[in-house]
């Protein structure tokens, strides 16, 4: 039997992005909460009240208010954390290869520490986003084995998407639908009465683990089709006279459309990941939607470059700066980032590049084959080409005329104001505009 909510302890493992606001989210409705991670650091600064975390607006005092309460503790000993818990989430990535292999290291030995401490009639609840029938197939034998319980008789297991966007997690916890399934309907409802307790959104029960498992694939994998989609329309469009994005926006005016935005790539862990955990177990030509949409947007990025080499009638030592190394705007996060098959076109095709990402110390961003540059400083500044690819606050108040040599903006995420671009007496592209009818001279 599970304790009444309210004195439950819970054990949140995984402290990254979303852990740690959970975490925090869980003791400020006054549940016990120790937060487990692999990394020292972590564990040490959340024990002192500090969040490692920067970018999540009301993390920081949201995790000092709950450690002062005596409701937030960390600890690097999964196991023990677990024995005391009569709830355990676990939110640790999946990693996956540049070729898209799926390595579960982290989750099966977090899987294992759980199973290590857990307690007969816990609840266990993978947050992380796996592929179908990964949480019963695969996790759950796993705690079997190591704990000698039997999800269902002895432990209840369910599996709940995590679905927050970094940056607007506390708001998002307050909005978004919690999708909760089960092995079984005793499963499900644990999980349920769990997220009731924590959560002021509404909870979503769906029929099984699986289901809410594709729920989420199926979210994150419309989204990166609907803007393969946006991309081929908007290529197709500005070879006949449209301006696309009044277009889209006209045809989103109709309840039904909701095309997305094109842009030079789709990066990050999730949207341009999930899509293959989907293809991975696809026979027989399931899914070939979803296959042609990723190698669209995956395309995306030699468009681009195509586009500003036409413009400035090529690209051998031409002098170009990448705006943004993050897969998007205001996260520091490096994963599958539009700006390194950029960096690396642009090199192949001779130009001289500088990258420039206040989020990153400079050696955080050495990885790359480009100088790594303060986008205020002269060699910045000197930039002939501009591609932007992750448009953070910071550059927000970026004045273009101060780049004096600048003959071409490359608009990754139709992010700024055109006119001010050609102001600066530079030409502005982007995808599903038309190509300038001859290089600039
Ligand atoms: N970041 C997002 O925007 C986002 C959005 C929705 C869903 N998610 C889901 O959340 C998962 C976690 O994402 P994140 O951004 O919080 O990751 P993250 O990299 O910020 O943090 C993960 C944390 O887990 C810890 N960890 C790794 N292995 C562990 C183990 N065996 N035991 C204990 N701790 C371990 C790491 O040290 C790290 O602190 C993702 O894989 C995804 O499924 C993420």
């Amino acid at each position: 039997m599970l304790h009444p909510m309210h004195e439950s302890t819970v054990a949140v493992v995984g402290l990254g992005k979303i852990g740690l606001p959970l975490a925090a989210q869980f003791a400020s409705k006054g549940l016990r909460v120790i937060g487990c991670d692999v990394l020292p650091d972590v564990v040490e600064s959340i024990n002192a009240g500090r969040a490692h975390i920067r970018e999540e607006a009301g993390l920081e005092d949201a995790v000092r208010d709950s450690v002062a309460a005596g409701m937030l503790s960390a600890t690097t000993d999964t196991a023990g954390a677990v024995a005391k818990a009569d709830v355990v989430i676990v939110i640790v990535p999946l990693m996956v290869s540049a070729s898209h292999e799926i390595d579960f290291r982290n989750i099966d030995s977090a899987t294992k520490a759980v199973a290590e401490g857990l307690k007969r009639g816990a609840l266990v609840i993978y947050e992380t986003t796996l592929p179908v029938g990964t949480t019963r197939e695969r996790l759950g034998p796993m705690i079997e084995r190591a704990s000698g319980l039997r999800a269902g008789a002895d432990f209840h297991l369910a599996f709940s998407p995590e679905r927050l966007y970094a940056g607007r997690i506390f708001e998002d916890l307050r909005k978004y639908p919690k999708i909760v399934g089960g092995i079984d309907q005793a499963s499900t409802d644990a999980a349920v009465a769990f997220y009731r307790s924590v959560l002021d959104a509404e909870v979503w029960e769906v029929e099984n683990t699986e289901t809410a498992e594709f729920a989420k694939l199926a979210e994150t994998t419309y989204r990166d089709v609907n803007i393969a989609l946006a991309n081929e329309l908007a290529m197709y469009g500005a070879s006949r006279d449209v301006n696309v994005g009044e277009a889209f926006r006209a045809a989103n005016s109709q309840p039904f459309s909701h095309i997305h935005r094109p842009s030079i790539g789709v990066g990050g862990h999730c949207i341009p990941v999930y899509p293959h955990f989907l293809l991975g177990d696809a026979v027989d030509g399931e899914l070939s939607l979803v296959r042609d949409g990723r190698s669209t947007n995956d395309g995306m990025a030699e468009v681009g470059v195509r586009q500003l080499e036409r413009a400035l009638g090529g690209l051998e030592s031409r002098r170009v700066l990448v705006l943004g190394a993050s897969y998007r705007e205001d996260v520091k996060e490096l994963a599958f980032s539009t700006a390194i098959p950029l960096v690396d076109l642009l090199n192949r095709a001779g130009a001289e590049v500088a990258i420039a990402d206040p989020l990153f110390t400079p050696s955080e961003l050495g990885g790359f084959k480009a100088a790594v540059v303060d986008v205020d400083s002269p060699e910045a500044l000197a930039a002939e080409a501009i591609v932007i690819q992750a448009w953070h606050h910071e550059f927000r108040a970026l004045d273009w005329r101060r780049f004096h040599n600048l003959r071409a903006v490359l608009d990754g995420r139709t992010a700024v104001d055109p006119a001010q671009v050609k102001a600066a007496g530079a030409a502005y592209l982007a995808v599903g505009l038309p190509q300038p009818a001859s290089p600039l001279d």
